[in-house]
């Protein structure tokens, strides 16, 4: 199946499961308004559907793997609206509508974001289908990506970073952080949800997660400068305008293109131990450095 026919399966999986879950928690009902606009926006969904591969790939039932992809949604999603705050990025819009803060207001964007990262740990710790074991070990995972060791690290090196000049090493560390932290831990989430993995799988799925969670930053720094706000659903020069740290601006654009092919094809070749059985692994690391939103 063509990768963007499969990418919406995923899409319409996580997003039932989701919703299934907003509207049965008895949620504030304005709280619950931002939380399901901040969710249910056209995102590409591209950590669940990570999750899902994962675990298909190897060999668990999907139903096992809903719980973490919802949850990883509901982090990411939190994090945009966080990005967003004026006293982050100060963006208007977001996957093609005013942002959480502007469309309803800055203190209800950040309890929104706040009750999704809650939501997030819940999802998982009710999970009827997981062991205990697993879901504490998913829960740790989420925990440390999302974290002061992983997503919000990066944002903080972000921002006390723009404007100054950073070498190479410390834009690929930030970009791991603040990007890679979450497509990794996607991966690793649907491995465990699938139940246990060899050392040679593992190894494998790190290396392709290292390379495609890069590659992903690389390629969002790329279409801040060449892509269009109607595609984007973005700000298109917002990074440009407020002088941050990314690879075009320390390698240039064509720089910047030549490292993303490196990293697609560190990605597909890592995936090597797992022959056509990666296939669909393989084609989203080509919609991660062709994607145009
Ligand atoms: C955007 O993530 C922010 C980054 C981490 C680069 P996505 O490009 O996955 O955004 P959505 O979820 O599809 O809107
Ligand atoms: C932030 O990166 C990624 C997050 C951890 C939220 P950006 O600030 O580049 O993301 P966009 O371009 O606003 O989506
Ligand atoms: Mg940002
Ligand atoms: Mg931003
Ligand atoms: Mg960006």
């Amino acid at each position: 199946m063509e990768i963007r026919s499969q990418l919406k399966q995923y899409q319409a999986r996580v997003d039932q499961h989701l919703q299934r879950c907003i509207d049965t928690r008895g949620i504030d009902p304005e709280l619950q308004s931002a939380m399901t606009y901040a969710l249910f926006n056209g995102g590409k969904r591209v950590r669940p559907a990570l999750v899902y591969m994962v675990c298909d790939m190897l060999g668990g039932n999907t139903e096992q793997a809903d719980s973490a992809a919802a949850a990883i949604e509901c982090i990411h999603s939190y994090s945009l609206v966080h990005d967003d705050l004026p006293a982050m990025d100060d963006d208007d819009l977001r996957r093609g509508k005013p942002t959480c803060h502007i469309a309803y207001d800055e203190a209800t964007a950040i309890l929104a974001g706040d009750a999704l990262q809650c939501l997030a740990f819940e999802l998982i710790s009710e999970d009827p289908l997981l062991s205990a074991e697993t879901r504490i070990d998913l829960i740790r995972q989420l925990s440390h990506a999302s974290g002061y060791r992983g997503m919000v690290a990066g944002q903080s090196f972000d921002l006390r970073h723009v404007g100054k000049p950073l070498d190479l090493e410390q834009l690929e560390a930030m970009h791991r952080h603040k990007t890679g932290a979450l497509l990794s831990c996607a991966i690793s989430m649907g491995a465990r949800c699938s139940g246990e993995i060899s050392a040679v799988q593992q190894q494998a799925l790190n290396q392709y997660a290292a390379a495609i969670g890069l590659a992903f930053q690389v390629q969002d720094d790329i279409l801040d400068i060449e892509g269009e706000a109607a595609v984007i659903g973005k700000p298109q020069g917002s990074d440009l305008e407020q002088n941050k740290p990314t690879y075009p601006a320390l390698l240039g654009l064509d720089g910047a293109k030549l490292k993303l092919k490196q990293l697609h094809q560190q990605a597909i070749t890592a995936l090597a131990p797992f022959a056509e059985a990666a296939d669909e692994l393989k084609a989203l690391a080509d919609f991660i450095v062709q994607r145009d939103h």
